[in-house]
């Protein structure tokens, strides 16, 4: 059922995009609107504009876009009503009653409650005799039964039907089972069967407490190690973060982002609460952009193998981009981070305390990484680098940290200052020149609208495509002139099918009374509510006048006859005469 209009409405009033925004993006003035780097893919230049007249949202990278339920449904991974719940509660708005129960929200709320029983029954198997071996296994890995407690670990049994009995005598569905990923249909039998067996269980608990998946850890040596749900309608591998429930809370706003579920209970387990790990994937852009929320600093604890030291660098990036403080803390011993706590017995957590706190920011870290590829006490050694130095402190952007550090390479290299500083300048000349020269293609191919994935039939036909997109424009800016519009341009005369089935939505939501764009994040995908906002905003700068408004028109008009030419082919004989009197009666 559809949210009521007026509710919408005030709700969207009452929630400013820049402001919500703001709180998961670094965004700056630009004149009326704000600038970012794009919370939902990674980049180096912003993309991601908000424009506060509108209340909308756009990235040029990435297409994503709408209004501020389309930006919180993405950037919280909720689907729509629950969005809209998030918001109103924000606003201090009551939802109004019965309208949100759709039934996407039921099939969330019964995969939260599937996935609740399915944790109790794992943990309860993990004490019960079938478990003995998978607590066996926790404890030989230095566990104790409150750390098991408290992370709700779990064992599911060696048989293919324990966990789907158990839920189906509780009245779960195989088909709930199934889109909880609790479950899957076996190739060779056809029937339903559990998803996870004879391994050690490790939910996935979100900012609300819910159960939102699973990870599985074999007891063997046999592949693949851990077994994790695969992304459900409420769980999105790479939008969440493992044990970010336990860290949120912790009081320095740090976060210690590890590699592995094992890493993150051992380092809980040594005192701190403030672990997480990603889910089996490369960090994103979206888990940093969730980090920054709870936290001003992230160490990064990757095992010290060349894996965990390639994952180092390129978490570095993808963080720096959100502008989070960044610390690496090396591993001694070419360990992870849970034998190393391990190996010592009580002297492991207490010295990797003593690394966490003395280790280094990130860029200490690459220098230092870059200074083991070179003998420094030679000439040659101590130039080569210098020269690849430079290269890492032109990219930083905050010249205060640049100066920082370029005074201390010329100490630890007894090399004046100027000479490291002109070398510096040269290179974040040449950086700068080179983002802007990218910039600048990227705008050129932006506007060009030869990546338009929305609406393809843009690159076949873009003078169709501009005039209809620009008549769109004018139509929800000024909706007043609806009748007018749709009296001259009934909507076969669109081109492309995409404009033609926004017009006549936008044309009916207009004449029943309602806000053109109000219901968007409910009818369009976030791809398509991005073209709808990219058309709204790009045209928005075109003559709104009367009399642009008829030449966007005639335009339309022209271009569909030129339908009619290819269409000659396949017409009959009537539909002809019919045409070739039309064309005639044009030219007089
Ligand atoms: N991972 C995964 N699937 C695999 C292997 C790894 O999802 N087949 C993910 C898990 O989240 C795991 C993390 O990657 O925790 C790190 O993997 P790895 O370093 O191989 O495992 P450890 O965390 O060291 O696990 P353990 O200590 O249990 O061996
Ligand atoms: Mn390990």
């Amino acid at each position: 059922m559809a949210l009521p209009e007026a509710f919408l409405q005030e709700l969207l009033l009452r929630s400013d995009i820049s402001e919500i925004a703001s709180t998961y993006v670094n965004l700056k003035r630009h004149g009326r609107n704000l600038v970012g780097l794009c919370p939902f893919h990674n980049e180096k230049t912003p993309s991601f504009n908000i424009y506060t007249e509108s209340n909308s949202f756009y990235c040029f990278g990435c297409g994503a876009g709408g209004n501020v339920i389309n930006f919180i449904m993405r950037i919280e991974n909720l689907d729509y009503i629950d969005a809209v719940k998030l918001l109103a509660q924000r606003a201090g708005m009551n939802m109004p009653e019965e309208s949100y129960d759709d039934s996407m929200s039921r099939l969330r709320n019964r995969i939260f409650e599937a996935n609740r029983a399915a944790a109790r029954f794992y943990h309860s198997c993990l004490y019960s005799n079938e478990g003995q071996q998978g607590l066996d296994y926790l404890h030989k890995r230095a566990l104790t039964d409150k750390t098991i407690r408290r992370f709700g670990l779990g064992f599911a049994p060696d048989s293919p039907f324990a966990l789907t009995n158990h839920l189906k005598s509780l009245g779960f569905t195989d088909y709930e089972l199934e889109t909880a990923n609790l479950a899957v249909k076996s190739k060779k039998s056809g029937k339903v069967i559990d998803r996870f067996f004879n391994r050690v269980m490790f939910p996935i608990i979100d900012l609300r407490a819910n159960v939102i998946a699973f990870g599985g850890r074999i007891m063997t040596d046999q592949k693949p190690k851990y077994l994790n749900t695969s992304d459900t309608p409420v769980f999105k591998k790479s939008a969440n973060l493992f044990s970010l429930n336990n860290a949120k809370n912790t009081a320095n706003r740090q976060l210690i982002l590890c590699e592995g579920y094992m890493d993150v209970i051992a380092v809980n387990q040594a005192g701190f609460q403030n672990a997480v790990a990603t889910l089996g994937t490369a960090l994103t852009k979206e888990q940093a952009v969730l980090m920054k929320r709870y936290a001003d600093e992230v160490v990064i604890c990757y095992d010290a193998d060349e894996a965990g030291q390639k994952a180092t660098a390129r978490a570095i990036e993808i963080l720096r981009s959100t502008g989070i403080e960044i610390k690496v803390l090396r591993v001694p011993n070419g360990k992870d981070p849970d034998e190393f706590i391990r190996s010592k017995g009580e002297n492991g957590p207490v010295a990797f305390k003593n690394i966490l706190e003395n280790c280094g920011n990130d860029l200490e870290y690459q220098l230092q990484n870059l200074k083991l590829k070179f003998d420094v006490t030679t000439p040659q050694g101590k130039v080569g680098y210098l020269n690849e130095a430079v290269k890492i402190l032109a990219k930083l952007e905050n010249k205060m940290e640049q100066d920082v550090y370029i005074s201390k390479l010329s100490g630890e290299l007894s090399v004046e200052k100027s000479t490291i500083v002109t070398q510096v300048n040269k290179l974040s000349r040449q950086n700068y020149k080179a983002r802007q020269k990218k910039e600048f293609t990227k705008l050129q191919t932006d506007l060009s609208g030869t990546k338009d994935t929305i609406n393809k039939q843009h690159y076949q036909m873009p003078r169709a495509t501009k005039a209809e997109e620009s008549l769109l424009a004018y139509l929800i800016n000024n909706p007043d002139s609806v009748d007018y519009i749709n009296a001259k341009l009934p909507p076969e005369k669109f081109r492309t099918d995409f404009n033609r089935q926004l017009y006549v939505y936008f044309s009916d939501r207009i004449k029943s009374g309602l806000h053109p764009t109000s219901n968007m994040a409910a009818d369009f995908t976030m791809e398509e509510s991005g073209k709808i906002t990219a058309i709204m905003t790009s045209c928005s700068s075109l003559a709104a006048t009367r009399q642009a408004l008829d030449e966007y028109i005639n335009v339309i008009l022209q271009e569909s006859e030129k339908l009619s030419e290819e269409k000659i082919s396949t017409a009959t004989d009537d539909e002809l005469m019919d045409f070739i009197k039309r064309i005639k009666q044009q030219k007089k």
